[in-house]
């Protein structure tokens, strides 16, 4: 889960990392309430989960509280690379002398951590790894051993920060790694981390990513998820525990294991090119010990996408066997009554497949059809789908 600034913000403050006072606002009115509270120049940004927000138009000056109001009046509602600003953070106003960057993340290719530092900050730091990448100190680290302040002060000695903030530089580090390690996080990055006139190095903007894998340990995560902007359909399978993805075509997906559901999404769109650009809809992924309560729930699910035009089951029978997924099938169908109501291809191969096969031959279902293969039942939902 990514997490907006103004979370960010709040986080950092929790793990004792230097921040300006900062505070959400819906509407202009409550941004003039905050930046009468704050006193003096605030900043009015857009709360998006996208960068280059400043670029964009979205971070602006306020000089008092009716200029705040006016801007937040400018950045509410804007859209800002396809996301639209619902909130505005007020945030006391930084006198900046210089920007620099700061991040640890999770560096998946190197199956390490890695933190990147910088003096080039407030800018794109693809466009500073790219165009002078000896600005870019680039240092793995040890997750036994972590940063400590030696680490940290060399760091920021590597990445050739000023003498005077070094210190500041690499306290900062160190407690960001706290926070990256007590949240679970694969992210957490600044930028910019500021010098101010006076001296001081403070984080003015974040970004933190956390993960979700590591949400049981969290139960306070919960209330940093964004409700209103989460698919209906995904909450809704998250509530019956169901690894679901939505996506963006029309035939409804679903299948035991996720190595298969991934390689049917692949058949579909390409059967789907002959049928006018069909695509699956979604990932659906029902596991291997799927009872017809979990066949219904997911059916049920799929049925309620109103992209949806056809269903592809495509499972292959292994502890579950198939005749058990047939007889699932019947049942969630019987369950779900008139609420079924679009054609679904099933292709079952695997373990008692005879069996599984005869069973829904048997049942004699008008919605339900099934097809040998998985390149033919793909070509079929693609058809009937596009029908
Ligand atoms: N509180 C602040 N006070 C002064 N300047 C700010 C403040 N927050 C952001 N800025 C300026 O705006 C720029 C962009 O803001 P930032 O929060 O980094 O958004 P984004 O990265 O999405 O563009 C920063 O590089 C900084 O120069
Ligand atoms: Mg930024």
């Amino acid at each position: 889960m990514d997490l907006f600034e103004y979370q960010a913000r709040d986080l950092f403050e929790a793990h004792g990392i230097p921040v300006l006072a900062g505070k959400v606002a819906t509407t202009p009115h409550e941004a003039k309430r905050a930046a009468a509270g704050m006193g003096g120049k605030v900043v009015v940004k857009a709360q998006v989960k996208i960068g280059g927000r400043g670029k964009a138009g979205g971070v602006k000056l306020a000089t008092d509280p009716d200029d705040a109001f006016a801007k937040a009046e400018a950045i509410l509602g804007m859209d800002i690379k396809g996301h639209t600003v619902h909130k505005v953070m007020i945030a006391q106003a930084a006198p900046i002398k210089e920007e620099y960057y700061l991040a640890i993340l999770l560096d998946r290719a190197a199956r390490s951590f890695l933190v990147m530092a910088s003096v080039a900050g407030g800018m794109d730091i693809e466009q500073v790894a790219h165009e002078t990448p000896e600005k870019l100190a680039k240092v793995h680290i040890d997750p036994a051993k972590g940063i400590d302040a030696a680490l940290a002060q060399s760091i920021a000695q590597q990445a050739q920060f000023p003498s005077d903030v070094q210190k500041q530089v690499a306290d900062v580090l160190v407690k960001l790694w706290a926070c990256f390690v007590a949240e679970d996080a694969t992210l957490v990055e600044v930028n910019p981390l500021v010098k101010t006139e006076d001296g001081r190095v403070i984080a003015l903007d974040g970004k933190v990513t956390l993960d979700d894998n590591a949400g049981f340990r969290h139960p306070d995560h919960e209330a940093l998820v964004d409700h209103a902007s989460t698919n209906p359909l995904e909450a809704l399978a998250k509530e019956k525990d169901l690894n679901y993805v939505k996506l963006d075509g029309q035939v409804g997906i679903i299948g035991n294991g996720a190595g298969l559901v991934m390689s049917t999404l692949d058949v579909v769109a390409y059967a789907g090119e002959k049928f006018g650009g069909m695509k699956p809809a979604n990932f659906l992924d029902i596991g291997g010990g799927a009872s017809a309560q979990v066949m219904a729930d997911g059916l049920s699910i799929i049925l309620n996408d109103k992209d949806v035009k056809c269903v592809f089951v495509n499972v292959f029978g292994g502890i579950t066997a198939c005749d058990a997924v047939a007889n699932g099938i019947i049942q969630a169908l019987e369950m779900l009554g008139n609420k079924a109501t679009k054609p679904i291809v099933v292709r079952l191969d695997g373990n008692n497949v005879l069996e599984g096969r005869r069973i829904l031959k048997e049942a004699n279902h008008p919605l339900v059809e099934q097809a040998e293969t998985m390149d033919g039942a793909a070509a079929r939902a693609a058809e009937l789908a596009a029908k």
